[in-house]
């Protein structure tokens, strides 16, 4: 059975990668509905002002200063939470990055980095904060994957490989700790206005990508509806999820698509 988040007030709630974004804005909303938010990512002062801004509403924030592929760093911080909060209810793995290039330009340090960051240090915030859930029988856990981490487009090859890996390691975990009321959901977004886009990456972005980006809130309002509901995947925007189906039943259609959407759609604008 899932475990539905119908209520914020007094929820002990962690959202890596909080100052920027989709993380930012969730939290925002997390706290302007009574939870207490602990704020972590590296830009410290991107956090403190967020947590000025929550507590000048009348929230509750703290800021923790983490690289999560730190793996020692992420424990302590997540161990200071618990202290700090009496425990955690809430922990939306969402800090990330992602870079658009072949694999054959691709730096092998930045593919190791991206895959700590992305998938390890999801690994380490959960691995610290599941065991307090389970033992008090309730919690939630949301990974911030990606559609890329359902459907692999080419210059996507480490970024899909730490998304695939996050979903899969989400949807494992939610079966074995559904008993012990903890609710996992995996959340994957589209294209999203946010800073994850830099210059490299909006100047290869396809036309398809480029036509459906939406806004952060809207996104944000997905993943709160998707708690309410415990539901366990929540795509946005919605009707990308047709392309999981295709991929399933007609993966030769999909193939075409794919490349016909990125690689000769960009070749034929001559980028
Ligand atoms: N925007 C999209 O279209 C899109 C699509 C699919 C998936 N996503 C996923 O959504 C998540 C949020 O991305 P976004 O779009 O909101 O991008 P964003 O605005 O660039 O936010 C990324 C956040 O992650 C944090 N972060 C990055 N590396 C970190 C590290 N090593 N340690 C701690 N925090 C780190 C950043 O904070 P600091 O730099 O301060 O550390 C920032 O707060 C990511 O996991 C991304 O893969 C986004």
């Amino acid at each position: 059975m899932p475990h539905k988040l119908t209520s914020c007030a007094g929820l002990r709630a962690v959202v890596t990668g909080a100052s920027s974004g989709i993380g930012h804005s969730l939290a925002e909303r997390l706290a302007a509905q009574g939870a207490r938010v602990a704020l972590v990512a590296r830009r410290t002062e991107r956090l403190e002002t967020l947590a000025e801004s929550i507590r000048s509403k009348g929230g509750d924030a703290i800021v923790l200063t983490c690289d999560v592929a730190d793996r020692e760093r992420s424990l302590a911080c997540a161990r200071e939470i618990e202290e700090r909060l009496g425990g955690v209810d809430l922990l939306v793995n969402n800090a990330g990055y992602g870079h658009h290039r072949r694999f054959l330009d691709w730096d092998l340090d930045d593919m190791e980095r991206m895959m700590r960051v992305n998938y390890f240090g999801a690994l380490y915030w959960t691995k610290a904060l599941l065991p307090g859930m389970v033992a008090r029988r309730r919690g939630w856990l949301v990974f911030v994957s990606s559609v890329g981490g359902k459907l692999a487009v080419p210059e996507e090859t480490a970024y899909a490989g730490s998304k695939f890996a996050m979903s899969g390691f989400a949807e494992a975990l939610s079966y074995e700790v559904e008993d012990d009321g903890v609710h996992v959901m995996v959340v994957c977004p589209g294209t999203i206005r946010t800073e994850f886009f830099d210059e490299e990456a909006l100047r290869r972005m396809p036309p398809v990508s480029r036509r459906m980006m939406a806004d952060v809130e809207p996104m944000v309002d997905a993943i709160l509806d998707g708690l309410a509901r415990g539901k366990y995947e929540v795509t946005f925007p919605r009707f990308v999820e047709m392309g999981y189906v295709v991929r399933a039943i007609a993966p030769g259609i999909m193939r075409r698509n794919t490349r016909k959407q990125t690689l000769e759609a960009l070749a034929k604008e001559g980028r």
